[in-house]
């Protein structure tokens, strides 16, 4: 008997199992119910008394040996059928869809950096403005074309015809805001989004975005402004670039300037985009007016500052040649992404 039990362990640990139908046969043959283990504990009431325990110690070892290599094996076999199913290597890469920043948030962002590299913090204020923050703080006469129902959208909280709000026409609104809150020294920008009531176009739009500037300190000049807004257009639209002041008017500036950039599409030689003129309007600006400095509490015999607004969409068509104020707001994937690279 001893025998045979050594003959059926070497047996069992030569044999080489490599698919799951070998595991399965070397399973009905030694451990199946019909099976090698059975039919040599069936035997063991042949053995006389004083080897039973000796031999079935025997039997149960062999047992033992046997179930576990047919669980290790298993567990192998299962084990590399996975990581053959996890490991196809004749599948396509997975495609990564990578997104494009808007356009728009690249001028922005631009210009908050550039505007950063020479001290100007960002400060932002609410799209839904009280008459004070949009017009009056900014000294618009109350009779002025700008707050009429055309160009301002009005939202009239509960019944009261006196708690009238607006969306913000500029972000002018958010010079106040600061000032308000803020001592001088003041350099800082407000990028936002603004509003008016215009009819759709390729060249209008009901909603737009603004950078306004603010610096307030003690003898700034009409120099500063001027120096500021040259090394800004040269470091948004290359050295090349040269910038114009017009004479115009705000209620906010005095005095106020509309500014030019050399037109980059054509190089100043004339083309449609400039009108044949060979330059841009990208902003306005000018000196902040006394009677504003005081609405906000800052003292205008001690202090005085500029203040400009510049348009991001006016600014991004420039870089990027995109002449229809409409794209912007389509989210058409064509068009957005083309400016993958552009960051
Ligand atoms: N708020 C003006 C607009 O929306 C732009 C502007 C002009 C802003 C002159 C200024 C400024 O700060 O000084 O057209």
């Amino acid at each position: 008997m001893k025998e045979r039990i050594e003959a059926v362990k070497s047996n069992i640990a030569g044999i080489k199992i490599s698919s799951s139908a070998e595991l399965e046969s070397y399973r009905i043959e030694f451990l199946g119910s019909k099976g090698k283990m059975k039919e040599l504990f069936g035997e063991l009431k042949n053995v006389p008394n004083e080897e039973k325990k000796e031999i079935g110690q025997l039997l149960n070892d062999l047992r033992q040996f046997a179930q576990s290599k047919y669980d290790e094996v298993k567990e192998q076999l299962e084990s590399s059928d996975a990581s053959i199913e996890k490991l196809d290597l004749s599948r396509p890469e997975e495609y990564i869809a990578l997104g494009a920043r808007h356009p728009l948030s690249l001028v922005r962002s631009e210009i908050i950096e550039i505007f950063s590299r020479i001290g100007y913090n960002v400060s932002e204020g609410p799209e839904i403005e009280d008459d004070w923050h949009n017009f009056s703080a900014l000294n618009f006469p109350p009779e002025h074309p700008a707050r009429d129902m055309q160009d301002t959208f009005f939202i009239q909280k509960g019944n009261n015809p006196k708690e009238e709000f607006a969306l913000r026409t500029h972000t002018s609104s958010v010079q106040v805001r600061v000032m308000e809150n803020q001592k001088p020294p003041i350099r800082t920008i407000s990028p936002g989004r603004v509003y008016r009531n215009e009819a759709i176009s390729a060249r209008a739009h009901c909603f737009f975005h603004q950078v306004e500037g603010l610096y307030i300190d003690k003898d700034v000049s009409f120099a500063d402004l001027k120096q500021t807004l040259l090394y800004f257009a040269k470091e948004m639209f290359g050295e090349k670039a040269k910038i114009r002041l017009r004479p115009s008017y705000f209620p906010f500036t005095e005095p106020s300037a509309e500014v030019d950039v050399s037109c980059t599409i054509c190089n100043s030689k004339g083309c449609n985009v400039c009108k044949y003129t060979g330059w841009l309007e990208i902003l306005g600006c000018g000196m902040v007016d006394p009677n504003v400095l005081e609405a906000s509490g800052i003292d205008s015999k001690a202090y005085s500052g500029f203040a400009f607004g510049m348009g991001v969409e006016r600014i991004t068509q420039l870089k990027y040649r995109v002449n229809d104020l409409r794209l912007y707001s389509e989210n058409d994937v064509r068009f957005l992404g083309q400016f993958k690279s552009a960051f």
